[in-house]
């Protein structure tokens, strides 16, 4: 079933292109301690354009700095939620708002349409890690049906313990 996927008035999401990538690095340089390589966005984008989107101000002209963006991608493996042999399921491997532009309903829109972008492309869940303080994103991730399936003990660099969040689409 597809989820209404309503961008907050003002707000545009679409798919990320390569000119985008810029901006998109800036974000996740400034808003998450979890960063990658140019090569790794470029290759991501690459293989999975339907599913790496972007939001912006709408109708706005020149300045092009993005408020956002969502990066997934799809992958076979054993599922989270249900109990069937391999699966399609939907990785959101990064996503982040500029902070000027948050609590206005962009996350949520950038989740909602990645999530519709997964689905479309055979996928029957969707799963993503998160800090287990991060509770602005774990609060996002609760509204959309993610339930917690395991917590990956110094996940992250800095030793923080991560969730595995996931549901199915
Ligand atoms: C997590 C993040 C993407 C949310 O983006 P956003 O555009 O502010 O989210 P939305 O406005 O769509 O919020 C949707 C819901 O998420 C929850 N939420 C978002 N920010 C929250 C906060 N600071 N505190 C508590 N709940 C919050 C709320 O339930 C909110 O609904 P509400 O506004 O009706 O209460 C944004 O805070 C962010 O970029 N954080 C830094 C990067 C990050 O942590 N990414 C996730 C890594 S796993």
């Amino acid at each position: 079933m597809e989820i209404d996927a309503a961008a907050p008035s003002g707000y545009v999401v679409r798919r990320a292109t390569r000119e985008d990538l810029r901006e998109v690095i800036r974000l996740n340089r400034e808003n998450l301690p979890e960063n990658y390589s140019e090569e790794f966005f470029e290759e991501v984008l690459e293989s999975n354009p339907e599913t790496f989107l972007v939001a912006e101000e709408g109708g706005r002209g020149g300045g092009k700095r993005l408020a956002g963006y969502i990066m997934c991608r799809v992958e076979i493996g054993f599922p989270l939620v249900g109990r069937a042999p391999l699966v399609k399921k939907g990785h959101v491997i990064s996503i982040a708002v500029a902070p000027e532009h948050r609590r206005k309903g962009v996350g949520m829109a950038l989740m909602v349409e990645g999530m519709n972008a997964l689905r479309s492309r055979g996928c029957s869940e969707v799963y993503l890690e998160v800090r287990v303080g991060n509770a602005p994103a774990i609060s996002l991730y609760r509204k959309l049906g993610f339930r917690v399936s395991r917590r990956i003990p110094g996940y992250y660099r800095d030793g923080e313990d991560a969730f595995v969040m996931a549901r199915s689409l």
